[in-house]
C-alpha cells in the first residue's frame, strides 16, 4: 500500500489515520492568550490553556500562522518559514508547547502559506535585486507590451499584477495583497522548497498543516483578458482558483512529505471549491490533500441584498432547505473519498451567531446548531470561543477597521453615500475583524487576555469560560457532551443519510455495523412532532429542549436538539 493510501469501509467509513478521528479546535494565536502581558496573545499563552481545550473535548489544534512576517496579512505574509514570529514568542516556546500537545495525546497543525511569500522574504529580495536570480524564477513574471498582461483583479483589491519594485519592464502576479509575491508552482524548486520548510517542522514535531489558498497555485493562460465585466480589475478565480494542475503541483509537495513521514496530515484551505472538486483533491493514494475545508458549506442564504454591496458584506440566514443540500451534496460525493470538515466558521468571516442573527437571548439555537453540524460524517473544526457562545466585537468608530477588505468597503460605501453609523454597522454584523477579539477568559478588565490593552479590543458580549465551566446546563456542557458522543466510533467512522422531513427539521441517520443513531435538531419556532424511522427501542444520548419521546415519535420543541441511539 502505498503511503497515503487509505482503506475506506463499505458505507463511507475511513480507517486508519489520526486525523479521521481529529476534533479541530482553530486558534487564532494572537487573541487566545496573553502569556507576557503586552496585549498580543502568544504561544506560551496557548500552553497555559491547553487543558482548556483537551477538556472541551477537542483532541486536534490547528494555529494560524506563526512565522516570521510583517504581519500585513497577520501572518498569512510570510518572511522567514524557519522562525517564530517574535510577536508570538519563539523556538523554545514552541517546543515546550508541541511538548505539552504530544503529553496530552493532541495532534498540532500548523497553518502553512503556501501560494505567495511576504514581499521581505528573502527569495523575493533576492529575485528583485538579480534577475539572473534562481529565486527571480520562484515568482510570477510577465509583461505585455510593457505593461500588465492581463486585466486580472486580485482578492485584496486592484490588479493581480505590481511592478518590478526595482524596476524594470516586468510585472510579478499577487492574488492576495501586492506584498504577497505568488510563488511560481510550474517551477519544480518551489515544490521542493516549500516541501524542505514542511519537513522541518515535521521534525519539529508538527502532525499536519493547513495548506493556505493552495487552490490558486496555478494560473490560466495569462494573455486571457476576463471579458464582458464592468470593473478595470475584475475578480474571477476561474482563471486562478482550482485549476486542474493544481493537483500535478501539489502531488510532488505532499509525496515529498508523505514520503518523509507518512501520516502528516494535509489539510486544504479549498474555500471556493464544490464538493466534486474537494473529492478530487482528496482521492486515496494521489497525493493530494487528506480532507479539503470549503467556506460553502454554511447553509446561508441573502435574501436581504443590497444590490450596491459586494456579496462578501451580504446579510447572511440560514437556510435549512440550503444546509440539507449542501450536506447531502458533500456527504454523498466524499462518501467513497474523504471526510468533509464541519464547521460554522474561521477567522475569515464574522461569528456565527451573529452572521446567522441569532437573538442574544436563545440559549437553545447555539446547541442546535453544533448539534446538526458536529455529528455528521466528517471532522469538526471549531473556532475558538464559539463553544462559549463568543460574539462579534462591536467597533465603534470606522477607523477601528484596519483589515484591508474592511478598509476598501469602507471607501466603497462612502463614495455610495452611506452614512458612518450604517457602515459600521454592516460592518460589525460581517467583518472578519470582528470575528478575531480576544477568548474571553474571565470576567475582568481584558477578559483574563491580558493585563494590557488587547491589539484586537472592542466592545464584546458578556459570556466568558470561567462563567461557562460553572453551568452545568449551559452551552459549553452541551459542547463537552456532543463532543464525547462524537469520539465514538458510531460518530467517527460511521455512514451517514441525511433524513426526509418537515422543512424546518434537519434529521439524520448514522450507522455502523449493528449500530445506529439519529440526530435530530428543530430549526422552526414551532414544537414539532417527528417519528424516527426505527422500531428498535432507542434511548437518549442528549438532548436539549427535546420534551418526550414516546413510543418512537420524539417532541421536539423550538431549537431543540436531540441524540438517539438504538438498543
Ligand atoms: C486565506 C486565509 O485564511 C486568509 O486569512 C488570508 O487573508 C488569505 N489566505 C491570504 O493569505
Ligand atoms: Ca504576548
Amino acid at each position: 500500500m502505498l503511503a497515503n493510501e487509505k482503506v475506506f469501509k463499505k458505507g463511507g467509513a475511513a480507517m486508519g489515520n489520526w486525523y479521521e478521528q481529529a476534533i479541530i479546535y482553530q486558534i487564532y494565536p494572537k487573541s487566545f492568550k496573553d502569556s507576557n502581558n503586552d496585549g498580543i496573545g502568544d504561544l506560551v499563552g496557548i500552553t497555559q490553556k491547553l487543558d482548556y481545550v483537551q477538556n472541551l473535548g477537542a483532541n486536534t489544534i490547528w494555529l494560524n500562522p506563526i512565522f516570521v512576517s510583517p504581519q500585513v496579512d497577520n501572518g498569512y505574509d510570510v518572511s522567514n518559514y524557519f522562525a517564530i514570529d517574535p510577536l508570538l514568542g519563539n523556538m523554545n516556546d514552541f517546543k515546550e508547547m508541541v511538548t505539552q500537545i504530544h503529553k496530552r495525546n493532541m495532534h498540532l497543525i500548523l497553518d502553512l502559506p503556501i501560494n505567495d511569500t511576504s514581499d521581505q522574504h528573502p527569495w523575493f529580495q533576492d529575485a528583485i535585486a538579480n534577475k539572473d536570480s534562481i529565486f527571480r524564477e520562484y515568482y510570477i513574471w510577465q509583461e505585455k507590451d510593457g505593461q500588465r498582461p492581463n486585466n486580472w483583479g486580485s482578492f485584496f483589491g486592484g490588479s493581480v499584477w505590481a511592478p518590478d519594485p526595482k524596476g524594470g519592464s516586468q510585472y510579478y502576479c499577487h492574488v492576495f495583497d501586492k506584498k504577497m509575491p505568488d510563488l511560481n508552482w510550474q517551477n519544480p524548486e518551489v515544490r521542493k522548497s516549500m516541501a524542505d520548510i514542511a519537513k522541518f517542522w515535521v521534525d519539529k514535531g508538527v502532525d499536519g498543516f493547513r495548506l493556505d489558498a493552495f487552490i490558486h497555485i496555478a494560473k490560466a493562460n495569462f494573455e486571457q483578458q476576463i471579458l464582458n465585466q464592468k470593473e478595470k480589475y475584475p475578480v474571477d478565480s476561474a482563471f486562478y482558483a482550482n485549476l486542474p494542475e493544481v493537483k500535478n503541483y501539489l502531488k510532488d509537495f505532499v509525496k515529498a512529505v508523505k514520503a518523509y513521514k507518512p501520516d502528516v496530515f494535509f489539510l486544504g484551505e479549498a474555500s471556493s471549491a464544490d464538493a466534486y472538486q474537494a473529492a478530487e483533491y482528496t482521492r486515496p493514494s494521489q497525493f493530494g490533500c487528506d480532507m479539503v475545508v470549503t467556506s460553502d458549506n454554511y447553509g446561508e442564504v441573502y435574501p436581504l441584498k443590497d444590490k450596491k454591496l459586494p456579496m462578501f458584506f451580504q446579510p447572511r440566514y440560514l437556510d435549512v432547505k440550503r444546509l440539507k443540500e449542501t450536506f447531502s451534496i458533500w456527504e454523498a460525493v466524499l462518501s467513497q473519498t474523504s471526510l468533509p470538515a464541519l464547521t460554522w466558521g474561521n477567522h475569515d468571516i464574522s461569528r456565527v451567531l451573529d452572521r446567522l442573527h441569532v437573538d442574544e437571548s436563545d440559549q437553545d439555537l447555539p446547541k442546535a446548531l453544533a448539534a446538526c453540524m458536529y455529528l455528521q460524517r466528517g471532522v469538526p473544526i471549531i473556532y475558538y470561543g464559539e463553544e462559549i457562545g463568543m460574539r462579534n466585537l462591536k467597533y465603534k468608530k470606522l477607523k477601528d477597521f484596519h483589515d484591508q477588505r474592511g478598509v476598501d468597503l469602507i471607501q466603497f460605501m462612502q463614495e455610495k453615500g452611506y452614512s458612518d453609523q450604517e457602515i459600521i454597522d454592516l460592518l460589525n454584523q460581517q467583518d472578519e475583524m470582528t470575528a478575531r477579539g480576544p477568548f474571553q477568559w474571565q470576567n475582568d478588565k481584558y477578559v483574563g487576555f491580558s493585563t494590557h490593552h488587547p491589539w484586537n479590543w472592542a466592545e464584546h458580549n458578556e459570556v466568558t469560560a470561567a462563567e461557562s465551566l460553572r453551568e452545568s446546563d449551559g452551552q459549553l456542557e452541551f459542547y463537552k457532551a456532543l463532543l464525547k458522543i462524537k469520539a465514538s466510533p458510531l460518530f467517527e467512522a460511521g455512514s451517514y443519510l441525511l433524513l426526509d422531513t418537515q422543512p424546518q427539521i434537519y434529521a439524520y441517520e448514522r450507522k455502523l455495523n449493528k449500530q445506529r443513531a439519529f440526530v435530530i435538531v428543530n430549526f422552526g419556532t414551532q414544537t414539532v412532532k417527528y417519528r424516527i424511522p426505527t422500531l428498535k427501542v432507542v434511548h437518549t444520548l442528549l438532548s436539549n429542549k427535546a420534551s418526550s419521546l414516546v413510543d418512537n415519535v420524539v417532541t421536539i420543541e423550538a431549537h431543540g436538539s436531540i441524540v438517539i441511539e438504538e438498543k
